[in-house]
């Protein structure tokens, strides 16, 4: 019985700590498919695949649209049957990394494009308990036929709250619409949830930003704590933990101000300079804003404080409103307000 309990256990810890990613799956014949994704990446962390046809070069619109619609109607005729589908090249993605998949397809006489289709028949039991979301571009038919197809190809999904539109006549106004949707069914939550922390120094309270990471998650486990930061280099305070933390280490080649930083797995590093190196390091996080940190931080060495901070941007006086989402790429600090990112002086950037 002891036995039993423990492999269920077991199994409910792999069910919970399952994979968050996100899939972008698209495929775009003329490019505006290919624009949407785009710009979804520019909002939400995700891995993206394109769907292309295994035949290149075909004219889908040549000649009144035959070829499209040739395609269309042998899916109609026998929607489960494989050899309906147009053959598609190999998509080498595992889904099971994947929690949400976001299809991105152009409508095609009313229906969802024809190669979408393919990877879809593929697919779409593998999609089942998956978060599956489905973002229709057409020139002005409206897409109630794309989300039938959907549905059928896609049957037992978590589908997200909305589908998203864009035609000719919004596309103008795209970023917005994709920001909008994409608040609207919840894709930016991570980000906004980016961990804060206050980094006190002396009398100076430095906010940073945690990695959405194991070892960001890892380290945030440990605070508050106060430390003693030993000076190296001119450009760098470390401090050894008593216990180590999980690595992702890499090699970050500039090393920037503000950075915090895992040597091994157990060294915190705190950079106050901008400087090349070769050096590996986990990366934990980043100091938002870190002009006057080298002169907090001092010469010598230095007592730190790291303390759990608020998750809401307080950062840049400058910006719209203070209620944006904090997040972390590349190592930098951005926020997003609107759809739109700042950079944490409130300098647009998107
Ligand atoms: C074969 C074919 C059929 C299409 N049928 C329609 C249609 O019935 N209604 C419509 O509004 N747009 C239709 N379109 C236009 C596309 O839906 C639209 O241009 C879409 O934005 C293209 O996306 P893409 O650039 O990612 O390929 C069709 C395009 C093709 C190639």
């Amino acid at each position: 019985m002891k036995r039993i309990l423990t492999i269920l256990c077991a199994l409910c810890a792999i069910i919970t700590t399952g994979s968050s990613k996100t899939l972008l799956a698209y495929y775009s014949y003329t490019g505006n498919a290919r624009a949407i994704v785009t710009e979804l990446t520019n909002q939400i962390s995700a891995d993206v695949v394109e769907i292309q046809p295994a035949e290149k070069g075909l004219h889908y619109e040549a000649n009144n649209y035959a070829l499209g619609t040739q395609l269309l109607n042998a899916i109609k005729a026998n929607p489960n049957d494989a050899a309906s589908y147009p053959a598609i090249d190999p998509v080498n993605v595992s889904l099971s990394e994947y929690s949400t998949v976001i299809i991105v397809t152009p409508l095609w006489w009313s229906q969802m494009a024809a190669i979408m289709q393919s990877y879809l028949f593929q697919v779409g039991t593998d999609l089942a308990g998956k978060n599956v979301g489905l973002i229709v571009t057409s020139a002005s038919s409206s897409i109630s036929g794309v989300v039938a197809d959907f549905k059928r190809l896609v049957p037992d999904a978590n589908y997200l709250s909305e589908d998203l539109w864009i035609n000719n006549s919004n596309r103008a106004n795209m970023p917005t619409l994709v920001a909008n949707w994409v608040e609207a069914c919840g894709l930016n939550q991570n980000d906004n949830t980016a961990m804060s922390i206050n980094v006190i120094v002396g009398t100076k309270t430095f906010t940073a930003t945690l990695a959405d990471s194991e070892t960001g998650r890892a380290f945030a486990q440990l605070l508050p704590m106060t430390v003693t930061m030993n000076e190296l280099n001119g450009n760098e305070k470390y401090h050894y933990l008593g216990s180590s933390l999980p690595t992702d280490s890499y090699r970050p080649g500039t090393i920037h101000a503000g950075d915090l930083m895992l040597y091994g797995n157990n060294c915190v590093v705190l950079f106050y300079e901008t400087f090349s190196s070769s050096y590996s390091y986990t990366r934990l996080g980043s100091i938002d804003d870190p002009s006057g940190l080298a002169e907090a931080l001092g010469t010598g060495n230095v007592s730190v404080r790291f303390e759990a901070g608020s998750t809401t941007n307080n950062l840049s006086p400058t910006l719209p409103s203070r209620e944006g989402g904090k997040f972390l790429r590349n190592g930098q600090v951005y926020i997003r307000y609107k759809g739109q990112m700042y950079n944490v002086q409130g300098k647009q950037i998107k």
